[in-house]
């Protein structure tokens, strides 16, 4: 297929795309807030492709990329970020201690009969050869395509017969770290998809689906004529709305150093919803283009205007973007949402438009540009995650706790300073620290230094390949802003088991070390912010904090 010259440069820019730089700017309140709830629907898209640890590593590269280009700073190779991936391949292989990495392969597994499928499959996926059981499976030198940049891609049809057996079980497990990490969470490492919310408790709201294991937070909205509904990623981190465009493609980035990338021919973006004139009467599109990095994936397309309804709130003739180029974290069959919203401020974006909640606020449809969170807890099981527009939902936070502070980003994060970092009381000494606050980063990121210090506080470790921590810790971390101090639950901690047949082992720790940041900035992603209630609020500048009703 032929493509446009402008789409052809755009790939290319793709790779390694230009840092975001930009001046903040303040806009104008509004009066009036507006008053509606909205209904959300299942989507079940069981990942069997890849293993959970494999999974957990590309969330470790999407977290360091991301701190990367947000401190502005040169991203991990995708050299760097393919070798941590080989590392824990063959982790997974030789099991959790076991063998010295890049010894012969038919090694002993841990005894795990869901370690070797997995595995086999997930490498399968990894390196493209699709054959069920992934016979071939072998880690490759240099040449594989792989990694970070194609991790979710490939066939999804292998390995249905991988039961996962875990000790214990989920209802005892789910409140407490004594019996590891819960049987409900590795099971939604294992099987991707949404577990759908519970319909929200405030005006102006959406119910957040939890993507897999609390890896992502995701809500419904409308667009177009008539109406369709869209799965949103809800991301405090960048700035830019899109959704696929009905003339979607699969864009492949980064199979070796300074390689120019290639569209799949025919390849669509997957079994995802699309936006464009066939499918709404009030879409048009501009020939103005856009693309956008993001810590793992990027997208390319066109500024477009339709009609947005966002928890019945209609932005007509809304300016954002429809992608005409996704990579495969985007336009994957196991991707469980079909677009987009940057909830950042809009000097971030880079279409240059307003952001949805912006746009809100300037039509005063909400009565300031506010936007909180109440992100949930896959093993709460109580499905209460949460975005509100032009205010907060005073059923989520107790109304004592909240704290409010500065923004300190220069160019449109949501960035705090941080008091202190606490375990179990104890203050870590790590002064002069800031965190960006980022719902669409799953993990922590922390610089080496701070992360091996907090580990080592916690009982856990961090060596080259990653921090772990034990599964069944029960020492908390704290984050102090604004004189309040948040702790974390030690569930979120221990994210998932290096063996996943030995719940009560060594886990992989939910704070990471990013060493491309800055020297004192974390990447705060919803391991913390599923432990406050979080709201921004971008005329004023501010970040406020809260402790949830339920903890
Ligand atoms: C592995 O699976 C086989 C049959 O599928 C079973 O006989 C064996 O006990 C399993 N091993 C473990 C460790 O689960
Ligand atoms: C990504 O994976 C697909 C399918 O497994 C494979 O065909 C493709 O070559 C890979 N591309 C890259 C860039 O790794
Ligand atoms: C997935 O598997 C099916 C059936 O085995 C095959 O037709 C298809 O080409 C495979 N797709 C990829 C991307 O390997
Ligand atoms: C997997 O679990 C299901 C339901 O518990 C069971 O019916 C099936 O036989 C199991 N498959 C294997 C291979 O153990
Ligand atoms: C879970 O295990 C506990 C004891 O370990 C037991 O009391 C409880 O009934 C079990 N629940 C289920 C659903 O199996
Ligand atoms: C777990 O916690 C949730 C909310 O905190 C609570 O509703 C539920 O009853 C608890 N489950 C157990 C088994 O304690
Ligand atoms: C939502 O708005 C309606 C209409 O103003 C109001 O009656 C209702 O109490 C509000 N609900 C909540 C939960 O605030
Ligand atoms: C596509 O997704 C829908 C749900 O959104 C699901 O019902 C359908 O089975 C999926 N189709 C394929 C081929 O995966
Ligand atoms: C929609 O917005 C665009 C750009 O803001 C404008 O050119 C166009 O006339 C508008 N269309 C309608 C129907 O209002
Ligand atoms: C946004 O503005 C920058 C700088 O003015 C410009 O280079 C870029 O092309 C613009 N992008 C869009 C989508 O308008
Ligand atoms: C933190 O406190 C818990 C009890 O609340 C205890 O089990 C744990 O060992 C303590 N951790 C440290 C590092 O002191
Ligand atoms: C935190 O406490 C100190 C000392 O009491 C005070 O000076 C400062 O203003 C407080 N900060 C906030 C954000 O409340």
């Amino acid at each position: 297929m032929q493509l446009p010259f402008f789409i052809t440069v755009l790939i290319a820019c793709l790779v390694h795309a230009m840092p975001v730089a930009a001046v903040p700017t303040r806009r104008a309140p509004n009066p009036n807030p507006g008053m509606i709830t909205m209904p959300l629907k299942r989507l079940h898209n069981p990942r069997t492709d890849i293993h959970p640890q494999l999974l957990l590593q590309q969330h470790i590269n999407r977290g360091q990329r991301r701190l990367a280009r947000m401190a502005g700073r040169a991203e991990p190779s995708d050299h760097e970020l393919r070798e941590n991936l080989n590392k824990r391949m063959f982790m997974l292989e030789n099991g959790p201690g076991s063998r010295v990495p890049g010894s012969t392969n038919d090694a002993v597994v841990s005894g795990s009969n869901f370690s070797r499928r997995r595995f086999r499959a997930g490498m399968a996926a990894a390196y493209g050869n699709s054959a069920p059981g992934g016979h071939h499976a072998k880690p490759a030198k240099g040449g594989a395509a792989m990694g970070a940049m194609n991790g979710t891609a490939g066939n999804t049809t292998t390995t249905s017969s991988g039961n996962v057996t875990v000790s214990g079980n989920g209802t005892t497990s789910a409140n407490s770290t004594s019996s590891g990490v819960a049987e409900i969470d590795i099971q939604a490492a294992t099987n991707g998809g949404l577990t759908p919310a519970n319909a929200p408790t405030a005006n102006n709201s959406l119910g957040l689906d939890i993507e897999a294991d609390d890896v992502g937070y995701i809500a419904t909205i409308q667009i177009g004529t008539p109406p369709k509904d869209f799965k949103i990623l809800m991301d405090s981190g960048s700035a830019d709305f899109w959704v696929g465009s009905e003339n979607c493609q699969t864009a492949t980035e980064g199979q070796s150093q300074g390689r120019r990338a290639q569209p799949q021919s025919g390849g669509g973006c997957g079994n995802h919803t699309f936006l464009g004139t066939q499918s709404s009467s009030s879409f048009v599109q501009s020939n103005q283009q856009f693309q956008v990095q993001y810590g793992s994936g990027a997208v390319a397309g066109v500024i477009c205007q339709d009609n947005v309804n966002i928890a019945g709130l209609a932005l007509n003739n809304h300016t954002f973007g429809v992608a005409e180029l996704e990579t495969v974290q985007f336009s994957g069959d196991t991707t469980p949402f079909d677009g987009l919203m940057g909830l950042a401020q809009s000097t971030l974006s880079e279409q240059n438009v307003s952001t949805p909640v912006e746009s809100l606020a300037s039509q005063g449809l909400i009565s300031s540009a506010i936007t909180s969170f109440k992100i949930s807890r896959l093993a709460d099981g109580l499905n209460d995650g949460e975005v509100t527009f032009g205010g907060l939902d005073a059923t989520k936070f107790v109304a004592s706790s909240l704290v409010t502070i500065p923004n300190v980003n220069q160019q449109g994060f949501w960035e705090g300073a941080v008091d202190a970092f606490t375990v179990n009381g104890t203050d870590a000494g790590l002064t002069g620290r800031t965190a960006i606050l980022d719902t669409g980063t799953t993990l922590i990121m922390a610089p080496q230094q701070d992360a091996t210090t907090i580990h080592q506080m916690l009982g856990g470790a961090c060596d080259q390949q990653q921090c772990t921590i034990p599964c069944t810790t029960t020492s908390s971390l704290a984050i102090s802003f604004g004189n309040a101090s948040f702790a974390i639950d030690p569930r979120d901690l221990a994210v998932l088991p290096l063996d996943p047949n030995d719940p009560t082992g060594d886990c992989t720790s939910g704070i990471q070390a990013g060493s491309v940041g800055g020297a004192n900035e974390w990447l705060v992603g919803d391991v913390f912010l599923k432990n406050a209630y979080f709201s921004t609020d971008v005329t004023k500048n501010q970040i406020s904090l809260a402790k949830l009703t339920t903890s």
